[in-house]
């Protein structure tokens, strides 16, 4: 029998049902996105630790240790995607959109003028990342700011402290919009991004 370290990351659960963020991202996508894209991240990841000194590691401590090294790029990867998108669901409610709880729309306020002002840097960064990638809501010391990252990148290995995500891989948004990446990022902007989560993130 063997002993190997076996990895045993999981798949979250989503924080709401696969249609209840219909009709800006419908059951389809949700259930593509979550239960194949995600699944088949932590389920890469799991192979590729079992064995290694890599299979005790928390995800935060697996993705901070792997990053930048080449040799390292399919664990770095895997690990990054699990991570960026257990956290882009919770980016996302059914009961999102709207303004900002009073103490980080003050915040956003300082550094971006409004709230308005905020989320048009957010839909730039979403729209003009090239190729697959992320779009976030940071804070970098006690200033606010957005950031884009390509493929599995992620703030975390640059000191930046997340606050909130948008997806922009095409996986997130092709079957319900095709290349219309702009009108998916304005409707969920609009209608689903969550701003207590975020609030949450700035403690
Ligand atoms: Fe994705």
């Amino acid at each position: 029998m063997s002993n190997q370290k076996t990895g045993s990351h999981t798949l979250p659960p989503l924080p709401y049902a696969d249609n209840a963020l219909d009709p800006v991202i419908s059951a389809n996508t949700l259930g593509f996105h979550y239960g194949k894209h995600h699944k088949t991240y932590v389920d890469n990841l799991n192979k590729l630790i079992t064995g290694t000194d890599l299979a005790d590691l928390s995800l935060e401590e697996v993705i901070k240790s792997t990053a930048g090294q080449a040799d390292k790029a399919g664990i770095f990867n895997n690990a990054a995607q699990v991570w960026n998108h257990t956290f882009y669901w919770n980016s996302l409610s059914p009961k999102g959109g709207g303004e900002p709880p009073t103490a980080l729309k003050q915040k956003i306020e300082a550094s971006f003028g409004s709230v308005e002002a905020c989320k048009k840097e957010l839909a730039t960064a979403a729209t003009t990342q090239f190729g697959s990638g992320w779009a976030w809501l940071v804070k970098d010391g006690d200033k606010l700011q957005v950031t884009k990252t390509g493929n599995a990148d992620l703030p975390l290995t640059k000191g930046m402290k997340p606050l909130l995500t948008i997806d922009v891989w095409e996986h997130a948004y092709y079957l319900d919009y095709q290349n219309r990446r702009v009108d998916y990022v304005n409707a969920v902007l609009e209608k689903l991004i969550n701003w207590g989560f975020a609030a949450d993130n700035d403690r």
